[in-house]
């Protein structure tokens, strides 16, 4: 229809109408560059701020670990009930150690486990402490499991309680193996295959920008088991723990 066809401004024939759209690309997609600039520099920005919010420490969890695990072995008679006295051992340790976070310590409350599935690893956890920078949980599978790692935007450490974890990345031919006492030390922007033994349950504390993790975590959810329920239960407790410990100034 030539009739309702309109000349941009400044659309002229020749070779001269091409150099205004062109600056006007070039202008846009500069536009577009200096933004994603931005965002990869406050990203990288607020990877160098956030350790000035951890409370928690890699080496003094260890050592509350160890503890826990000596004290529930001391006390410990029965195999059916070892790893409960071993995770409220810990789980009170915790509590008592840092009254200046917020902890959620009623581990026989079913309602507060939920499965979480990611990677095609399948397990329960239990959140114990969740804010925006860092959270411990406990973590593990009664049957076994056995998938992806996610390739997280943290650290992430794995100390073992119970059963046994092995994993390895792809390139190697032999499994790294942890045991009950073990770190499993999953360092930022590695990936591993990972399997857990049946009856393997360990506490993992991540550091880093805990929001962002969310979506591998949430990802099995829409495309496998369409599982909503377990969503909306994981949602509440993730959220009512970050809300907790954000009125009390823990970020
Ligand atoms: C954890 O603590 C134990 C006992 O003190 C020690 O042998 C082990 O090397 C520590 N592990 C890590 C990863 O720091
Ligand atoms: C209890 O668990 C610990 C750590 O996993 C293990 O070393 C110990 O053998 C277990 N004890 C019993 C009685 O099952």
């Amino acid at each position: 229809m030539a009739a309702s066809y309109k000349p941009r401004k400044g659309d002229k024939s020749g070779a001269a109408s091409d150099s205004p759209s062109q600056s006007t690309l070039i202008r846009r997609w500069g536009i577009r560059a200096v933004l994603l600039a931005l965002i990869v520099g406050l990203y990288q920005w607020a990877n160098t701020i956030n350790d000035r919010f951890y409370i928690l420490t890699p080496a003094e969890l260890n050592e509350t670990v160890q503890h826990s695990l000596k004290l529930a072995a001391d006390l410990n008679t029965d195999p059916k009930t070892n790893a409960s006295l071993i995770i409220s051992t810990l789980v009170n340790q915790l509590a008592d150690r840092h009254p200046e976070m917020s902890w959620a310590t009623d581990i026989g409350n079913k309602r507060d486990w939920v499965f979480n599935n990611a990677g095609g690893a399948m397990g329960s956890m239990y959140i114990l402490h969740a804010s925006i920078t860092e959270y411990v949980i406990i973590f593990g599978s009664a049957v076994g499991t056995e998938g992806h790692s996610g390739r997280h935007t943290a650290d992430d450490y794995f100390h073992i309680l119970t059963g046994q974890q092995s994993a390895y990345e792809a390139g190697d031919l032999t499994r790294e193996i942890y045991n009950p006492g073990d770190v499993h030390h999953m360092k930022r922007g590695v990936v591993k295959q990972y399997a857990a033994a049946p009856e393997t349950w360990a506490l993992e504390y991540a550091r880093g920008w805990i929001p962002l993790m969310l979506p591998f975590g949430f990802a099995d959810t829409f495309f496998s088991t369409l599982d909503l329920i377990t969503l909306y239960h994981t949602v509440r407790v993730t959220g009512k723990e970050m809300i907790k410990n954000l009125l009390i100034g823990k970020i």
